[in-house]
């Protein structure tokens, strides 16, 4: 089967990620030979931005529906918001849940001396709302100029129950699916009083459709950063609101080692609409175009993609079950690329931020030769 894939490299380094993650996953699909990926690319970065006034085109975001998957580097530049591209792309396509797995990859060393004793103890999903909360969008600022001095700015956030109750239930069957069966609810309900605390409400009624078969507790969000560092293992499957699960996955990413090696998901759980792929970090203006980008949040992220699209009969709800009808071994190949990147971050093929010192080139090219090897 063909999966038509389109492409957002952004600005900086996404760039050099995004040519990375498709060369892996040309030479990924080559080696299984079942299925085929095409790419297509658009150009919606901050340089368009500049000169034409618009990340996407009039239409652009629509115009993503025809395809089977969206995989995006990085957008964002000093002194323009990535934000205008990014929110209407996840709202458009209905990608309201934002799924970010957090291990320490084997040749990776957690800040945790526990973690860095005993790796396997950091192994985490943190489900992410991503569709309203915090980020809706609304408020205001005023009186702008003439009263500086007394200016209010207002930033609401706005709660649904269809909007918690479809971000819970996907945040239960993931939890189903992974080995420890354990849904940790993040909120910050004792300070506030009205979303926060609707979340508990309906955390607490979906919790009952899962009773005897998955652990459920719940912490708030200035405890769980405590916990994440003092008791890693007593944590697997997290679920929080769009601006915690921001902030928490971030903090994730950097107890595993390093962020240019987290990947992100933005799934549209009803299938209707096409995925997004990312890794989490951004364009990193530090270090663009001096080709040392770990790539390795890129290939997770690819990954990712191939297990998604593996299920995308729509049998399967939750990232990385079973091959659907007719796709061929892609979990297999998503299995595959993972055991590749660890196997060279063994070896001691890394960039700088993990210590090491090969280039994002020598890193996609060594990931490249061992795939054809496992
Ligand atoms: P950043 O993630 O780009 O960089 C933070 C730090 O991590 C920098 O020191 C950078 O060099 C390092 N880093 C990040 N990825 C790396 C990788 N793959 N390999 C090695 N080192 C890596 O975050 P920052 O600096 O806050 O944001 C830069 C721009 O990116 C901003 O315009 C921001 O809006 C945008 N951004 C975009 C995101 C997206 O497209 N989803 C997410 C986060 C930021
Ligand atoms: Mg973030």
């Amino acid at each position: 089967r063909t999966f038509n894939i389109v492409c957002i490299p952004g600005d900086g380094i996404g760039v050099d990620i995004t040519d990375a993650a498709v060369q892996v996953l040309t030479k990924l699909s080559a080696t299984f030979g079942t299925f085929t990926l095409k790419f297509d690319t658009v150009d919606w970065s901050s340089k368009n931005y500049k000169q034409r006034g618009y990340y996407a085109p009039p239409g652009g975001v629509d115009g993503l529906k025809k395809y089977d998957a969206i995989y995006f580097g990085a957008v964002g530049w000093p002194g323009s918001s990535s934000r205008h591209m990014i929110l209407p792309i996840r709202t458009t396509l209905n990608q309201y849940a934002n799924v970010r797995p957090t291990r320490i990859l084997p040749g990776t060393v957690s800040p945790l001396s526990a973690c860095a004793a005993d790796p396997s103890l950091l192994d985490w999903v943190i489900v992410r709302e991503n569709s309203e909360g915090e980020y809706s969008g609304h408020g205001g600022t005023t009186p702008s100029t003439a009263h500086a001095a007394h200016t209010v700015a207002t930033e609401v956030s706005i709660f649904t129950r269809t909007g918690i109750e479809r971000i819970m239930r996907f945040a239960f069957e993931t939890a189903l699916h992974r080995p420890r069966r354990r849904l940790t609810m993040v909120t910050k309900s004792n300070a506030q009083r009205h979303g926060m605390v609707l979340w508990d409400a309906i955390f607490y009624e979906v919790a009952r459709e899962y009773d005897g078969r998955v652990a459920y507790d719940k912490m708030l969000v200035d405890a769980m950063t405590v916990r994440m560092v003092n008791r890693p293992g007593s944590l697997d499957t997290i679920v929080a609101t769009n601006l915690h699960a921001d902030i928490l996955s971030d903090l994730a990413a950097a107890l595993s080692g390093s962020i240019g090696i987290a990947p992100s998901s933005n799934l549209d759980p009803t299938r209707q609409f096409p995925s997004m792929f990312e890794p989490i970090h951004g364009s990193a203006p530090d270090i663009a175009g001096q080709g040392i980008a770990n790539p390795v949040g890129a290939f997770w992220s690819a990954a990712e993609m191939i297990r998604w699209l593996a299920g995308s009969d729509g049998a399967s709800n939750v990232v990385g079950l079973v091959d659907g009808p007719g796709v061929g071994n892609m979990v297999g190949a998503a299995d595959c690329l993972m055991k590749a990147i660890a196997n060279v971050a063994e070896n001691g093929v890394k960039t700088r931020d993990l210590g090491g010192k090969s280039t994002t080139k020598e890193v996609t090219d060594a990931v490249c030769e061992e795939i054809g090897r496992v």
